[in-house]
């Protein structure tokens, strides 16, 4: 059940206040970090769920941390952080501090999958998508889909989330030409967020794809889904 505090706006500031199964946390989310929002929230629920004990895993693009400090007290034994900019990464170090995540954390600043690092057990991810900045919107989805094999070990598994405006079948096509073998382990409905109606590009874009919204009683729902793609042994 979805009952968290989940901010309006994306970079800023805020104090959050979640629970995730028996997890009550409250993070610092400063200025500039992203606020995490329904994607990030049922990622989070849904990592809490499972377990990484003695895994090396990859965070990319981790904000404020949330689901770092999932991994971390659900038995990772090694964390890699990417984000873009330093002063991110510094906040989650923080957040991990509050939380005392004791494994060894690697800070990394990183432009997406360009980490130059490999073996991992698992790739933890929220890729951006509908603030992604790019012309090809997937452009954060398919990169880590096609470079997955690069980041993980064999039988590694890839755990990440997108809405049904992203395409939810050309994301399972494309893990399956990729050789990875897919698997559903959350979707939710969650009403339109305001500023998708401010992009008529995305609006356009997102009529487009077959099934990438619903409307009940007049409102607008996307349904976000959290994969668990495993790489062949
Ligand atoms: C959708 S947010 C997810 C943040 C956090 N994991 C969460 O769920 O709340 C995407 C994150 O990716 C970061 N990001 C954007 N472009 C990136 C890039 N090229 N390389 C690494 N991280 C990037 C953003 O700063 C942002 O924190």
């Amino acid at each position: 059940m979805l009952n968290n505090d989940i901010p309006d706006k994306n970079l800023d500031e805020s104090h959050l206040k979640c629970s995730f199964g028996t997890l009550e946390l409250e993070l610092e989310v400063p200025a500039g970090v992203w606020n995490p929002t329904p994607n990030g929230i049922l990622l989070g629920e849904t990592l809490e769920q499972m377990d990484f004990s003695n895994e090396k895993v990859l965070e990319l693009g981790t904000g404020c941390g949330i689901h770092a400090v999932i991994l971390g007290l659900r038995g990772a034994s090694e964390l890699v952080l990417t984000e873009v900019d330093g002063s991110i990464l510094g906040h989650a170090e923080r957040n991990l501090q509050k939380y005392g995540i004791t494994c060894p954390v690697e800070f990394l600043i990183a432009d997406w999958i360009q980490v130059n690092q490999n073996g991992f057990d698992t790739v933890v991810a929220n890729p951006p998508f509908a603030l992604s900045n790019k012309t090809y919107r997937r452009y954060f989805i398919d990169t880590l889909i096609l470079e997955s094999h690069k980041l993980l070990k064999p039988g590694g598994r890839l755990i990440f989330i997108h809405s049904t405006m992203g395409d939810v079948p050309r994301t399972i096509r494309l893990l399956e030409e990729c050789g990875l073998s897919v698997r559903i382990i959350a979707d939710k409905d969650f009403p339109f967020r305001d500023y998708y109606f401010e992009d008529e590009v995305y609006l356009k874009e997102m009529a487009a794809v077959p099934g990438s919204y619903t409307v009940r009683d007049g409102v607008r729902y996307e349904r976000l889904v959290a994969f668990e793609a495993r790489m062949p042994q």
